[in-house]
């Protein structure tokens, strides 16, 4: 296997950081920089082969002379941290906005100066939904911004932060002519290789406990977080690779997530929503048809689902008795 360049993952001890290591070690890399917040834990990231050289770098988003430790010598950066929470929170500029919009700055400028080739940014659908101006009878694409005011009207502060961060991140790549390639993960599901519940399982727990939250503003489909890290990799290896890149296994309604959930496991008391979740979204299978043409292919979301509730209760955050699967 061809020699790889070293890269640094931040955010990589979370969930889809967690996943982009390991993919990154099964692609060949040899050198990566592990960079996560301070005094968080990151052991599940230290038990690869010999042959691979993981260094950890701890570094809050907003220390910019620690993320430029962890940057320096690598020639591609997968920045993936943000703060994920989709709480209400206390402060929403200190707690989720200023790490969000100045940690990408931070990124981006260490990136700059230590002569990185380029960044893979890991944005979100929430940055492209909710945009209530979206033509009602196209599927949502990569040419859709989330509506600032609108989320803020609603306190919805997480698409506010995402959204912010990659404006942000094109502005400041476009006046400093550094490469960047944006990716737009849906819902991302899958085994935890990390100890504790990330935001987005936890959507798929709380749904099999019984929870009537629609997912109004934070859907738009499904995607197995292994298929997120095979296209950050693909991202930063494809020269060609440019722009947003939407990354879900179709578009469709948080009913129809909810229904293939319940039909997989009648021991739990999932909700069944009777009107649509998302009202006026329009579904499309291949939503991703920019990385579907890279060479991405999706697994199954049913093998989400499972693989995500197999994940949750080894790691013991479902009771194996609530489980009565039709697999
Ligand atoms: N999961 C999804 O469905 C989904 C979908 C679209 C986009 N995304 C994006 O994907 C990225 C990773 O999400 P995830 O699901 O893997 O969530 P996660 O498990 O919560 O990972 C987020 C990571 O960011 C770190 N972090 C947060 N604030 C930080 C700060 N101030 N300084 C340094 N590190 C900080 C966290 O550290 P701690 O562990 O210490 O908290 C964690 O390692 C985020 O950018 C998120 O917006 C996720």
């Amino acid at each position: 296997m061809k020699k790889k360049w070293p890269v640094c993952v931040t955010g990589a001890n979370g969930f889809i950081g967690s996943w982009l290591v390991r993919t990154l070690i099964d692609h060949g890399y040899t050198d990566i920089n592990a960079s996560v917040f301070p005094g968080s834990d990151a052991s599940h990231l230290l038990n690869s082969s010999s042959s691979v050289r993981i260094r950890l770098f701890e570094a809050d988003l907003l220390d910019f002379g620690a993320l430029s430790q962890a940057i320096h010598g690598c020639s591609g950066v997968f920045h993936v941290a943000s703060p994920c929470t989709l709480e209400d929170p206390l402060d929403p500029v200190q707690d989720l906005i200023n790490p969000a919009v100045q940690g990408s700055l931070n990124v981006l400028e260490a990136a700059r100066s230590s002569g990185v080739t380029r960044v893979v940014l890991t944005s979100s659908i929430s940055a492209l939904v909710p945009n209530p101006t979206w033509p009602s009878q196209k599927p949502v694409d990569e040419s859709s911004w989330t509506d600032l005011d609108y989320c803020k009207s609603r306190q919805k502060w997480y698409p506010v932060s995402k959204t912010l961060a990659e404006k942000a991140a094109w502005e400041f790549a476009q006046k400093h002519g550094i490469d960047i390639v944006a990716i737009h993960p849906a819902t991302c599901l899958g085994p935890l290789l990390q100890s504790n519940l990330n935001a987005s399982c936890a959507v798929l727990q709380q749904l099999l406990l019984g929870s009537t939250d629609t997912q109004e503003y934070h859907w738009l489909g499904a995607v197995h977080v292994k298929d997120v890290a095979e296209a950050q990799v693909l991202l930063l290896e494809t020269p060609t690779a440019s722009g947003r890149y939407l990354c879900t296994n179709g578009i469709y309604q948080f009913k129809e997530f909810a229904d293939r959930v319940a039909h997989l496991f009648p021991g739990f008391p999932v909700h069944r929503c009777k009107e649509h979740t998302q009202p006026g979204l329009m579904s499309c299978t291949a939503a991703s048809n920019r990385l579907m043409e890279l060479g991405l292919k999706f697994t199954p979301i049913e093998e989400a689902i499972c693989d995500t509730v197999t994940g949750l209760k080894a790691k013991g955050f479902l009771e194996e008795q609530q489980s009565q699967s039709l697999q």
